[in-house]
């Protein structure tokens, strides 16, 4: 195909063919001009598998998709904390785009995990915004080598199925960019994203699709994206202010009727061309650049069963393993029953737009039989929350016969997809049931989880193993029998919190809000920033997760030296090289997730008492060490600071952490920071004498200004000097703020004194 020039092209286009470009032909293809020989190009869903529907005669009108590999969902991809697994996992997809000529996949899906209640988590990676960020980044890059697009969604602040296509998320500044927009920034600058999906919903009442804050003033100017920006399916409001906000494409066809609005308000002048021509260009080098790449790789096609091998792979990298009283792994030689639904039809996907038309499942009921001979009983049904008494029993028989009972549970579709929130965080009655029943006939109890997101697991005392394989994708099955028998050995880590109830949880309160709004009152304290602030217990805490061996940690340097703590001082904004040993110091191989967090000691600006900052997935053979490097940045300890509008590191002391999870911190060193910024302190009539004594670069017009209050009032016969008594004034004043002097001083002090005094402290800033 010819590639196309972009600016002749444009100086040939009509405004109606302009206008036209800017929404799509159907629901996935960008419009044709014949007349100026541009074709269109294909978008499909996304994210962890290719979900195209199928437009060939046969299956004409059926909504179907094609056959694809579905990789485990973001939920679980996250718990590899595997960049290279997971740019992988991309780069399998970006291939099997090329094969079916998709121009751009539509995903990965980074929003945060305000809530265990939203529908969609198992599309989301994790409630920590560095962690997202970085599997985010590592997808879209994988995806993106094979120069086939993907659409970073749901730009911004989707964090819940109800009302999301109209609700308003309400956020204050610090939140929204600290929580909120940290992964996209992170993806965007890492990672280049051919496009972006803004969300349905609204922030603080302004829909994202005509958020100019959002897709011009943050994404374009601070970060400096130069891709396109679309709408999520059907998330257009008012299409001309969209376009002007920086939206430009409108998915999926809107019929023409917006294209109508667009050439109406070019004509009344309201709308530059320019804005339409900008947006144009930006369509045009989507288009562009998949027509090269379609040039590249014609005729590609990509090998299914190598995929699945990909995908079994990555399911093995992802689980992990939550609880191990030495039940696992698995012997061949022991009488083994393999109990409940999940082991014959597991649950490996949610529903909705993500839905893959999987090429073929495996189960652990049938991968099993390879390796050993097990026994099966159903124990439930996953359409109905009720105990079938009959399933039971033959649970319990064939769990009572065996010397280790292996229960397949979790959480069918009905209880968490795209489209509707939870209710509630628990399994359905008839597993837990079950599994409490079976430890009541046989000791040696394992369960394996299929689920999206955080559950309770009132059953866990009693068993003595639990697998968390979440949504495992198409191999979950065979991934799942390796990792019981050691064949594989578990190696993810928790990238979100699992509470002890959903009353514990941050949003709790406001969660999903009321008709029109939500309220983000817990602000940046998400997750583990929201537990560990309040010492909060939780069923399993961030980063955590067991191994068939162990790992000793030791050695930690800070720019190759161990001297000690308070010697480290650093600028804000110079680069700092952690190092850490780690030793597999079991018997067999292994991998482990060191972490690093960063704690804050300057509480005034009310930081979270730890932070993700950095983490690395180490392999180790059995007995083998290697030393982990990590490198901090001025971003490592900053926050949003809204008086800035922009980050910023207080000076003072920091503490680097190296941890096996969240709340298992191995090593730690203080370091002393400078910020290289200062926030400007401007003091109107409210600011406090006590703050202008803090904070106030010039502090002697305060001083001068009481001291005419002083010498009004000193006696002869004090016994004080003018001098102490200023400072027994300026203590007493201390919460006083500036305005209020004039009521406890004398009738000298006037109010033009109080506003110089303002002036030139103002000055000296
Ligand atoms: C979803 C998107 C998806 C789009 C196209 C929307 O409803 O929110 O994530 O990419 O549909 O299927």
């Amino acid at each position: 195909m010819k590639k196309i020039t972009i600016d002749n092209l444009i100086s040939e286009m009509t405004l109606e063919e302009k206008a036209s470009l800017c929404s799509a032909a159907d629901a996935w293809h960008t419009k044709k001009i014949e007349r100026l020989n541009l074709p269109s190009v294909m978008v499909s869903d996304g994210p962890h598998g290719l979900r195209k529907e199928d437009d060939s005669p046969a299956h004409f009108g059926l909504l179907e998709s094609i056959e694809a590999i579905c990789f485990p969902t973001a939920s679980a991809l996250a718990c590899s904390f595997d960049r290279d697994l997971i740019e992988n996992v991309g780069n399998a997809l970006g291939k099997e785009c090329q094969s079916e000529d998709i121009s751009v996949l539509l995903g990965p899906g980074i929003n945060m995990k305000r809530s265990p209640l939203c529908g969609r988590n198992f599309e989301y990676f994790s409630e920590d915004p560095y962690l997202a960020g970085e599997m985010g980044a590592a997808f879209v890059n994988g995806v993106q080598k094979n120069d086939i697009g993907t659409s970073l969604k749901h730009f911004a602040a989707n964090n819940q199925e109800w009302r999301r296509m109209s609700i308003s998320a309400e956020i204050d500044e610090r939140t929204l960019n600290e929580t909120y927009l940290t992964a996209f920034e992170k993806v965007v600058k890492q990672a280049k994203p051919w496009t972006i999906m803004c969300s349905y919903n609204q922030i603080n009442g302004e829909y994202s699709c005509e958020n100019k804050e959002l897709l011009t003033d943050t994404l374009r100017d601070k970060w400096g994206y130069e891709g396109l920006v679309m709408t999520d399916w059907g998330a257009m409001n008012d299409r001309v202010k969209a376009l002007k906000a920086g939206l430009d494409l409108e998915m999926p066809s809107s019929h023409g009727e917006t294209d109508k609005l667009i050439v109406k308000a070019v004509n009344d002048g309201t709308l530059d061309i320019e804005t339409l021509d900008t947006a144009v260009r930006r369509i045009l080098t989507l288009v562009d650049n998949s027509l090269d790449s379609k040039d590249k790789h014609s005729g590609f096609k990509y090998d299914m069963e190598w995929h699945h091998e990909i995908a079994q792979e990555t399911a093995e990298n992802c689980a992990v393993l939550l609880k191990n009283n030495g039940a696992l792994p698995l012997s061949k030689n022991q009488n083994i029953a393999f109990i409940g639904e999940f082991a014959d039809n597991p649950r490996i996907q949610g529903g909705g737009s993500s839905h893959i038309n999987c090429h073929k499942i495996d189960t652990a009921l049938n991968c099993v039989k390879e390796l050993a001979d097990v026994t099966y009983a159903k124990g439930y049904n996953t359409d109905n929350e009720q105990t079938d008494e009959n399933l039971l029993n033959e649970a319990l028989n064939t769990a009572k016969n065996a010397d280790v009972a292996v229960i397949f549970a979790g959480l069918p579709d009905a209880f968490e997809n795209e489209g509707f929130d939870r209710t509630h965080i628990d399994m359905p009655k008839c597993q837990n049931e079950l599994i409490e029943e079976i430890c009541k006939v046989q000791k040696n109890v394992v369960v394996v989880l299929h689920n999206g997101s955080a559950i309770t697991m009132p059953w866990l005392g009693k068993v003595n193993a639990v697998l968390e394989m979440y949504l495992a994708g198409e191999a979950s099955g065979a991934a799942a029998v390796n990792l019981l028998f050691g064949i594989a050995n578990p190696s993810g880590k928790l990238a979100e919190s699992f509470p002890m109830q959903l009353e514990d949880t941050p949003a709790y309160l406001n969660f999903p809000g009321n008709r029109d709004k939500v309220n983000y009152n817990e602000g940046i304290f998400i997750g583990y920033r929201y537990y560990d602030k309040k010492k909060m217990n939780v069923l399993f805490p961030f980063g955590y997760g067991l191994s068939y061996t162990k790992f000793r940690y030791d050695n930690m340097k800070i720019n190759g030296n161990d001297i000690s703590e308070s010697d480290f001082s650093f600028k804000d904004n110079e680069n700092v090289n952690v190092s850490v040993d780690i030793t597999n110091i079991g018997d067999v191989d292994g991998a482990e997730i060191v972490q690093l967090y960063i704690r804050n000691h300057i509480d005034e600006d009310n930081r979270p008492v730890k932070e993700l900052k950095d983490f690395a997935k180490v392999k180790l053979a059995a007995g083998e060490t290697k030393t982990v490097t990590f490198t901090l940045n001025f971003r490592s300890w900053a926050y949003y600071n809204e008086t800035i509008h922009d980050w910023y590191a207080p000076s003072g002391e920091y503490k680097i952490l190296i941890g096996a999870s969240s709340r298992d911190i191995k090593l730690q060193k203080a370091v002393s920071i400078t910020s290289t910024t200062k926030i400007p302190f401007v003091v109107n009539k409210s600011t406090t004498c006590e703050d202008v004594e803090r904070f106030a670069k010039n502090k002697a017009p305060l001083d001068e200004m009481l001291m005419k209050c002083v010498k009004a009032q000193h006696k002869e016969e004090s016994p004080k000097t003018e001098e102490e008594e200023l400072k027994d004034l300026k203590c007493g004043f201390g919460g006083v703020p500036l305005h209020s002097t004039l009521s406890f001083t004398p009738d000298e002090l006037k109010y033009e004194d109080i506003q110089n005094a303002i002036n030139e402290i103002n000055k000296g800033e």
